[in-house]
């Protein structure tokens, strides 16, 4: 798929600079999932690197205790919506294959999905945020954890962001728990037996 040049939604053609594809390890165990481009976004070709992604920054660095380079970050559309307007279902749908082939090339232990449409997308709901948020949920051969998205905690300070942090910690213990299964899975049997 060459997504660099895509034409596959109206978004093309609505003004993008460039193509945001996504950023980090392509190795990496923890994945993130945004919504779409802003406009800082947009202008450096890069996710998340206005103000959400700065507190996405600092969350990430204080309740996991990683940086973006370690992770891989992503969205649903990779092209800004004019005026940061919600993406249309007909460009998350076209743009849909995208996120499919990177959640399947990058096989992250753990997805966090950042706002609802993310959220919505990668777990076929149209339930609240609110309601989905709390709770780790099956996804692939990991878990999906479903947060805030860092604009919701930069509006609404305290609580929204106080959520954001415990879901980041839920991440942070799911990705423990799978590294520790992956290292039982690969010691030498018998070791320590009597
Ligand atoms: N908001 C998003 O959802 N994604 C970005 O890359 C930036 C802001």
């Amino acid at each position: 798929m060459k997504a660099r040049s895509c034409t596959n939604c109206s978004l093309a053609g609505l003004g993008r600079t460039q193509v945001v594809f996504g950023m980090g390890n392509p190795r990496a165990d923890l994945m993130f999932v945004g919504e779409g481009p802003g406009a800082e976004e947009d202008k450096q070709g890069l996710p998340f690197v206005g103000r959400s992604g700065k507190l996405l920054d600092r969350l990430m660095q204080e309740e996991i205790g990683i940086t973006r380079a370690e992770c891989y970050i992503a969205n649903v559309v990779k092209c800004r919506p004019p005026g940061n307007r919600d993406p249309l279902p007909e460009e998350i749908s076209a743009c849909r294959p995208y996120i499919e082939q990177q959640l399947e090339i990058i096989a992250p232990k753990v997805v966090v999905t950042l706002g609802r449409f993310s959220s919505h997308l990668l777990l076929s709901t149209k339930e609240p945020i609110s309601k989905l948020r709390g709770r780790t949920y099956p996804f692939g051969a990991g878990v999906l954890v479903p947060t805030l998205h860092p604009a919701a905690a930069l509006r609404g300070g305290g609580e929204p962001l106080a959520q954001m942090r415990a879901d980041f910690i839920r991440a942070k213990q799911a990705l423990e728990r799978s590294q520790l299964e992956e290292s039982r899975a690969h010691a030498p049997a018998g070791r320590g037996g009597a």
